[in-house]
């Protein structure tokens, strides 16, 4: 408690209005923080594993300093990188993204995502949205937990547009990596349910029909009305988020400015795990 009272003292946080989940905190990120505060930052990213800071002004570095408050980040410029449906070289574009992990389908996927609103229409742009795989697993009930915590799942790269992308769908070169289906949140040990709408191919250990249906059965917790947060983004928004504790998905959008810059949080870069991955490799130099 005395901790907590510390915290609020340092960030002036609060529970986001009308969320589910997530916290919004009143810092300056272009101050210079002391040890008490980024460690008061740190409790309370991990309590959700959702962190909100409103009107900053960043250029990428000062985001990559912020982020560093909450683990390592790598300074690639595949791992960070500017979403945008209107600025030259701009990635994702303006198609519905579904509920996903950032890069499951790598040995250490990304440790955490930040995006920070540059330039965002006032109407017609989308809002990210963000659903927790940590209350996914507290409300499973107990024994579809004890099953789930023996499962492991094939993640692969995301091919489909608009549903999840299956075996069939792989090309013979495509990355893809089993994890367990229950992580654990990093610094405090809860669960999280692990598998996701975009990229979980199969569990390992199932068939295909048995697979399928137990993935649509914890899609209906993870994705579940009134658990999902809608950020509609202001500029000068940064949002940082636990990428495997928590997923995060858009829908489609027409011509309206939509413009994040995007810092990501990793022990290994994309390239140290995936060398080999040519069609991205090639994809970037003609950006
Ligand atoms: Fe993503």
């Amino acid at each position: 408690m005395a901790a907590d009272m510390d915290d609020h003292a340092l960030t002036g946080e609060r529970a986001i209005p009308g969320a589910p989940f997530g916290w919004e905190v009143r810092v300056d990120l272009g101050a210079q923080l002391d040890a008490p505060t980024r460690e008061a930052l740190t409790r309370i990213w991990q309590r959700d594993g959702l962190i909100l800071f409103r009107g900053q002004q960043l250029d990428k570095t000062r985001q990559m300093d912020a982020c560093e408050i909450f683990g390592p980040v790598q300074r690639d410029a595949i791992d960070n990188f500017i979403v945008s449906n209107v600025v030259d070289g701009g990635l994702l574009g303006n198609a519905e993204l579904l509920f996903h992990n950032d890069i499951p389908y790598v040995p250490a996927p990304y440790i955490g995502g930040s995006l920070y609103a540059i330039d965002v229409a006032s109407q017609g742009a989308p809002p990210t949205c963000f659903a927790s795989a940590l209350r996914a697993w507290e409300r499973l009930p107990p024994a579809l937990q004890q099953r789930l915590e023996q499962l492991k799942a094939l993640h692969v790269r995301g091919r489909m547009l608009g549903r999840r992308t299956t075996l069939a769908d792989l090309e013979p070169e495509d990355p893809c990596c089993v994890h367990p289906v229950m992580g654990r949140q990093q610094g405090t040990g809860r669960p999280y349910l692990f598998v996701n709408m975009d990229m979980t191919a199969q569990f390992t250990t199932l068939g295909l029909a048995e697979s399928d249906a137990l993935l649509e059965e914890l899609f209906g917790y993870l994705y579940a009305p009134g658990e999902i947060y809608e950020h509609y983004w202001q500029p000068g928004d940064l949002i940082v988020w636990d990428n495997l504790a928590v997923q995060h998905a858009r829908s489609a959008f027409g011509e309206a400015p939509r413009t994040l810059q995007r810092v990501s949080l990793a022990r290994l870069g994309y390239w140290e795990q995936v060398p080999n991955d040519l069609p991205v490799f090639r994809a970037m130099q003609e950006m």
